[in-house]
């Protein structure tokens, strides 16, 4: 078997031990004579593969059983405009916290169907840091504040989560279960899988139970997240492959330790790469020290044409996915949950190298 250094943005690496297992229980899982995939999602079988699946994000994550948690589909994306949709009652307005590309695309989606209060924009900026919670301009009566917590283009997190009166609504696609986050402190957190916890195509929601109950009669059942609640995300078929894979990523989250332990194993990968990044002018940092994401770390070189050049003699030694997203250009290395120690050390060792015959 020939693993690559593998630094896509999503979907992205995953856990080799949970692909070995998905492969050899494709065929024939346990002893049913035929693929999980190709069993009716009402059996006995799958019904304990997606509980397994929810218990194990209430065990990660420290779920309590006044909050839902679904797995959806359509991606983290269908969520820009359903969390609208469900959570802001007619004639209402909602905060949203423009920290780049995904905020910006919640919040678009949101003007779609109502009112939308822009309450702190790095537009200006860049959108190099994320904002201190003391810069937000919280309108009092929100329905909610949306943030993407982690924005995965411009490679920024929030270090410290805002307190608000209104719910807090968090977008964490691209950092779920790589810190450890009071849930409580949310009314809902919600990430497409395809990056730290699956396969693409599945969102997991955790919602607050009572705030679902807002939704107004007009929006269409499949929409709603009480639709999914009351079915236990099995209204219609659900995405099978998603909920198994992501139960096998949990089932390894859990016997590494928990959040506490990958937490502490991803900001060690975030650390050595920004170490090397503040140790030359040849590589500039993009975000903010304060802000800088521990899972997607994005870089620029002197030059446009040395960028290229990096992206293409990296390939060559086997280090891959490292093109800065096309909105921005430059160099992004997402550093998953996924992603062994051994390949941000082999990353370190090629920028080394890089540096010392073009610097
Ligand atoms: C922070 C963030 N939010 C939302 C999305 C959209 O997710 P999906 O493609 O699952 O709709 C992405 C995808 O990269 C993302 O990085």
């Amino acid at each position: 078997m020939s693993r690559i250094y593998n630094f896509n943005a999503g979907p992205a690496a995953l856990p080799v031990e949970v692909l070995v297992k998905a492969q050899s229980e494709l065929v024939e899982y346990g002893k049913v004579g035929m693929s999980l995939m190709e069993m009716s999602h009402r059996s006995q079988d799958f019904q304990a593969v997606i509980d397994a699946a929810e218990a194990n994000v209430r065990a990660l994550m420290g779920v309590t059983d006044d909050y839902a948690v679904l797995f959806l589909q359509g991606g983290a994306s269908l969520q820009f405009a359903t969390i609208p949709m469900n959570l802001r009652r007619p004639g209402r307005s909602a905060d949203y916290v423009n920290t780049g590309a995904w905020a910006g695309k919640a919040a678009k989606e949101a003007g779609l169907t109502g009112d939308v209060h822009i309450a702190w924009d790095g537009r200006a900026e860049d959108f190099k840091r994320a904002p201190k919670p003391c810069e937000l301009n919280l309108s009092p009566d929100a329905e909610y504040v949306h943030i993407c917590s982690n924005e995965t283009i411009g490679g920024i997190r929030f270090a410290e989560f805002p307190s608000t009166d209104a719910p807090l609504i968090a977008d964490m696609s691209s950092e779920i279960m790589s810190r450890a986050v009071d849930v409580n402190r949310f009314g809902m957190i919600y990430a497409g899988a395809q990056k730290n916890i699956g396969p693409s195509g599945l969102a997991l929601v955790i919602i607050r139970k009572d705030l679902m109950e807002r939704c107004p009669e007009t929006v269409p059942y499949f929409l709603r997240y009480t639709t999914h609640a009351n079915e236990g995300s099995m209204y219609n078929t659900p995405n099978t492959w998603g909920i198994y894979i992501l139960r096998l990523v949990t089932d390894g989250m859990l016997e590494q330790g928990g959040i506490a332990a990958i937490e502490k194993a991803d900001e060690e990968k975030a650390a050595a790469l920004y170490s090397i990044l503040d140790s030359s002018s040849f590589w500039t940092a993009v975000a903010d020290k304060e802000s800088r994401s521990i899972m997607n770390v994005v870089w620029r070189l002197p030059s446009e044409e040395l960028e290229e050049k990096f992206v293409a003699d990296a390939k060559k030694a086997g280090l891959v996915g490292l093109k800065g997203h096309r909105s921005v250009g430059g160099i992004r290395a997402s550093i998953y949950n996924a992603v062994p120690r051994e390949s941000v050390d082999a990353l370190i060792a090629f920028m080394k190298d890089f540096e010392a015959k073009n610097g």
